[in-house]
């Protein structure tokens, strides 16, 4: 994820200082890095692709003259990595430079715009716009301020952005909209970043900006105004009492902690996805004649989720494979009518790749659902779409599940509305749902984690446990179960409800727990059977419902309520969070990292 830095300070030496703090935000994951100095009237850059350490060998990034400077260490959103699209970017004349973290989702309309008007653009990044953008302004006769000003109003999308320029070189301009940005309060100098731990060293004390705020840092003072009506306000200096290992993770005690607590931020990414190609897929996937998913682990399970979202939303068939048996189960029945959707979060998996490679080679269309640019699944997709979750470090996967859902479910919709399968009003009731859904998860975290880090004491020694749900919750209950299973070491096993009578009921007995899934949807009915089934065998229920289920509630022995009304084909991103939280405080009652679970890694690259 991208990472920005700035630094105004009294006296020269700013880019040492940014190139040091640069290296702290590294943990985030990145693929280019740049920074800008102001000195002498001029604005001076040095950027590239690769690692800091590598690019200032070559660089040099020390030797940039002056106080005030801004940097950033860019994970690759729109447009590869490389040279020209490394931030900072610059308006036409080399006034301007700016770093951001975010999407300016209408950056074609701008970039259409300020090319009508002569501005000419170098990179392919969606950053770019905003110098032209600030530009344009202070040609037309704002000061600078008020151009910066002017230029953020019209962005849409998530920004976290650092403005340094040439006509005014005492100062940096940096403001926030749903990417975090937070500024560092030192005695000689000012900075804004990303994260606290680029600052940590040189100061403890930080301002965490909130939603539309403006700040403006001179080496002495800073004010922060509010950007819809510029009314001056005050933020709290907070101490910040972390250890540098600690600020990596936001003080959380691991990654996946960390990760489960940026859904909300992740999952509002997603529903940002790039129009134009999930038209495309949409259209690939209406003309098909058979359209397999395909993919490894949580993936596989989001291909699952969303073979149920393509049924119920498009009336589309879909075909959910294990990359890992694809050429063995269906591979004799690929054929150039088929389209091969395959989701993977790294884009590496090997068995996902050698499942791409088997289509590709009978003439099938493939298409890509992936977190990472430039990975080879983008190079070997007929279209592909980026979830924009971020780099994930816990190597269970979680934030980059509950977006790959979401972006399935803006598929499947798409797919549903070219068919004309659903109606105006269901279609705007849908998109309306899909906004909420990051508020659910937010408010689902809050009220259950502390509860769960309790429960967990209880539930620690049974002997195994049972995943079960109906419907499309019969992928979060194997998602729930993976988790559990591969962080915390417990026996698990997970099956459609519907099935446990056909065996995997033998197995109960009073040390076993049961947890179901059940969201209000058509199989709630059929689902309180299966408790009552499990219930009578002496089982201990755990029950995952929608707020203010009552009857589940008397049945269970104790319950996780998702807050809010999620619709049936949404509810695996909201579903799975409390079973996330269950998973990672089990390993940790254990004693366990959750973070590095033995034998498994995050990216499987060999077959
Ligand atoms: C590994 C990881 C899982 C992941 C799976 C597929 O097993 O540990 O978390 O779901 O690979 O990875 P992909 O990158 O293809 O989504």
């Amino acid at each position: 994820m991208c990472g920005i830095f700035g630094c105004v300070s009294k006296a020269d030496g700013a880019a040492k200082i940014i190139h040091e703090s640069l290296k702290r935000l590294e943990y985030r994951g990145y693929d280019s890095v740049g920074e800008a100095t102001i000195f002498d009237g001029r604005i001076h850059v040095k950027k590239d692709q690769g690692k800091i350490d590598e690019v200032h060998k070559v660089h040099n990034l020390d030797d940039l003259p002056g106080s005030v400077g801004i940097g950033h260490t860019r994970w690759a959103t729109h447009g590869a990595p490389s040279r020209v699209n490394a931030h900072p970017h610059l308006d036409c004349e080399d006034k301007i430079a700016v770093v951001h973290n975010g999407i300016i989702e209408n950056f074609s309309e701008l970039k259409a715009e300020l090319e009508g008007l002569g501005h000419i653009f170098k990179s392919k990044t969606d950053t770019e716009v905003i110098p032209h953008l600030i530009e344009e302004n202070i040609k037309r006769g704002s000061s600078f301020i008020e151009a910066v000003r002017e230029a953020l109003k019209r962005l849409e999308g998530s920004y976290a952005v650092a403005i340094i320029t040439s006509l005014e070189p005492d100062k940096i301009v940096c403001a926030r909209k749903e990417s975090p940005l937070i500024l560092g309060v030192g005695e000689k100098a000012l900075y804004c970043a990303s994260d606290i731990p680029a600052f940590l060293p040189l100061t403890n004390k930080a301002v965490i900006l909130e939603e539309g705020d403006v700040a403006i840092l001179q080496h002495d003072r800073y004010e922060i105004r509010r950007l819809e009506d510029w009314k001056q306000i005050a933020r709290e200096i907070q101490v910040i009492a972390w250890t540098p290992e600690m600020a990596e993770k936001q003080g959380y005690p691991h990654f996946m902690l960390k990760e489960i607590h940026e859904q909300p931020l992740s999952l509002r990414n997603a529903l940002r996805p790039q129009e134009l190609y999930m038209d495309l897929m949409a259209t690939f996937l209406d003309r098909a004649k058979n359209v397999f998913l395909v993919a490894c682990g949580t993936s596989y399970h989001a291909c699952l989720a969303a073979s149920y979202m393509f049924s119920k939303l498009a009336y589309l068939p879909t075909y959910p494979i294990i990359a890992s048996e694809f050429a063995e189960h269906v591979g004799m029945a690929v054929n150039i009518d088929s389209t091969i959707l395959a989701v993977s979060q790294s884009g590496e998996t090997a068995d996902t790749l050698a499942a791409v490679e088997h289509a590709r080679n009978r003439a099938a269309t493939v298409l890509g659902l992936t977190n990472v640019v430039g990975s080879t699944l983008t190079r070997v997709s007929r279209v592909y779409v980026l979830q924009q979750s971020g780099p994930e470090i816990g190597v269970a996967a979680t934030k980059t599940f509950t977006a790959q859902l979401l972006v399935l479910a803006q598929l499947a919709l798409r797919v549903a509305k070219l068919r004309g399968k659903v109606s105006h009003q269901e279609v705007k009731a849908i998109e309306k749902k899909l906004k909420e859904i990051p508020d659910v998860v937010e408010r689902t975290i809050k009220v259950n984690e502390e509860k769960i880090r309790q429960i967990v004491r209880k539930y620690k020694d049974s002997r195994f446990f049972v995943f079960l749900g109906r419907g499309i919750s019969t992928a979060t209950s194997l998602e729930g179960r993976l988790k559990l299973m591969e962080i915390a070491y417990v026996p698990a096993f997970a099956f459609p409800a519907g099935e446990s009578k056909h065996g995997p009921i033998s197995l109960i007995e009073p040390s076993v727990t049961v947890i179901f899934i059940c969201p209000r949807d058509r199989t709630r009915k059929t689902i309180i059977g299966n408790i009552m089934e499990m219930k009578a065998r002496g089982a201990s229920i755990i029950s995952v419902i929608e707020e203010g289920d009552e009857e589940i509630k008397q049945l269970s022995d104790d319950y996780l309520e998702v807050l809010g009304e999620v619709p049936e084909v949404l509810s695996p991103i909201a579903f799975v969070v409390p079973l996330q939280l269950f998973a990672y405080y089990m390993a940790v009652e254990k004693g366990y990292n959750p973070d590095m679970p033995r034998n498994l890694a995050k990216s499987v690259t060999v077959k």
